[in-house]
């Protein structure tokens, strides 16, 4: 059989992640999908930097863009980030030039999915993002996938294990919010902006992804009601332990009369509740259906191994042939709205 040619933009935490497994399991990859899966070209701003992998087998292209046109590749691995410039472009030149995506981006998905879904559709290719929603959870299989004969109902989670990590060490450390971020900051835990993380829009691009793909409705993040944890103070977490909770960045996103309702804000959860007891830089998702009742899928949310454990996941299923349908179209009824209220369920 052909080999499946990748061609990968990236070569950061997840990007050498990624070339790593590919070296590594080659032929239980190969047994796997049937396919060898040959890295073909390689993208990054420095050429010259020591990754710690080998990278002289594969061709170099200094423009992402120039390596998603190859004529060499079947597949465009972006693992770049950014919503707009070079992972944007990208990523359309790929789609246009005839090549699968996988990509970890969730901004990039948040800001720009629903266009870029439509362009994957017309030019009849897939884009595939498991990594870009909680890191090694195969939540977005599991929802397209295992959970397809199911009316979700409901979709809640962590999923941003750095504000996870604050909340957590807050209560275990009585250290306050301002010192826990600097720690982050040191330990190397925050993205580029840190806002993202802690202003709760990280996870907010997840969310709007994830109930996306549950609800089967457009992508829309401007209607996520978004909070972050910066005004959390050790007297929020002491009094919600004494009662019982634990604050945690929770997204829902559910049904309604209205729509669909999206928001992600810190809430009491009970602390013997799953949710509850979610410790440190884990993600956790909680999906409700009408026939399965209700799943917890819990696990890294980030990192080197599990994120390329996801990115992984989608290239085999682009050797087996599979394409599973991505982002939808306003759906009879529902419709992604703004949040009615603060209140919680
Ligand atoms: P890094 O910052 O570690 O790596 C980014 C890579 O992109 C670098 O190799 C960089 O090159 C390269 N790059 C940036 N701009 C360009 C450009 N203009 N042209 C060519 N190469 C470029 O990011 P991560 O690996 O952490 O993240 C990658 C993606 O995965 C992001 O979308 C992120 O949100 C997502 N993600 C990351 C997770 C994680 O745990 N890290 C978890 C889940 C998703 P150079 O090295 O030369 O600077
Ligand atoms: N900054 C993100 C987090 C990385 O803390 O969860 C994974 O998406």
């Amino acid at each position: 059989s052909t080999p499946l040619r990748l061609g990968i933009a990236g070569l950061g935490t997840v990007g050498v992640g990624v070339v790593r497994i590919l070296r590594r399991q080659a032929e239980l990859l190969s047994a796997r999908t049937g396919r060898d899966l040959q890295l073909v070209a390689v993208s990054a701003r420095d050429k010259d930097r020591d990754r710690g992998v080998p990278l002289s087998g594969y061709a170099w292209e200094s423009d992402p863009v120039a390596l998603a046109r190859r004529d060499d590749i079947d597949v465009f691995v972006e693992l770049m980030g950014g919503h707009d410039g070079p992972a944007k472009e990208a990523t359309e030149a790929a789609l246009a030039t005839g090549k699968d995506v996988v990509t970890a981006n969730k901004a990039l998905l948040a800001h720009h999915g629903q266009a870029l879904a439509e362009m994957a559709e017309a030019a009849g290719r897939t884009i595939r993002f498991e990594a870009a929603v909680a890191g090694g959870i195969p939540i977005i299989k599991s929802l397209s996938e295992g959970l397809a004969g199911n009316e979700i109902t409901r979709v809640m989670g962590v999923m941003n294990g750095t504000c996870n990590y604050i909340l957590t060490q807050m209560e275990a450390t009585e250290q306050p919010y301002e010192v826990l971020f600097e720690e982050c900051a040191k330990l190397g835990y925050l993205e580029a902006d840190p806002e993202l993380d802690v202003g709760g829009i990280d996870a907010g691009h997840k969310l709007a992804l994830l109930s996306a793909i549950a609800f089967g409705t457009r992508v829309d993040f401007g209607s996520v009601k978004l909070e972050g944890i910066q005004r959390i103070t050790l007297e929020d977490i002491q009094q919600a332990r004494d009662m019982g909770f634990r604050i945690k960045l929770l997204g829902v996103a559910q049904r309604t009369p209205r729509g669909l309702e999206q928001r992600m804000q810190p809430c009491l959860v009970p602390a013997q509740s799953p949710l509850g007891q979610l410790e440190g830089g884990t993600n956790m998702v909680v999906i409700e259906g009408d026939a399965v009742e209700q799943i917890v899928l819990r696990g890294p949310g980030a990192g080197e191994g599990p994120t390329a454990s996801a990115v992984m996941g989608d290239i085999c299923d682009l050797a087996r042939g599979l394409r599973i349908a991505t982002f939808g179209q306003p759906a009879a009824g529902l419709d992604p709205v703004p949040p009615a209220s603060a209140a919680l369920p």
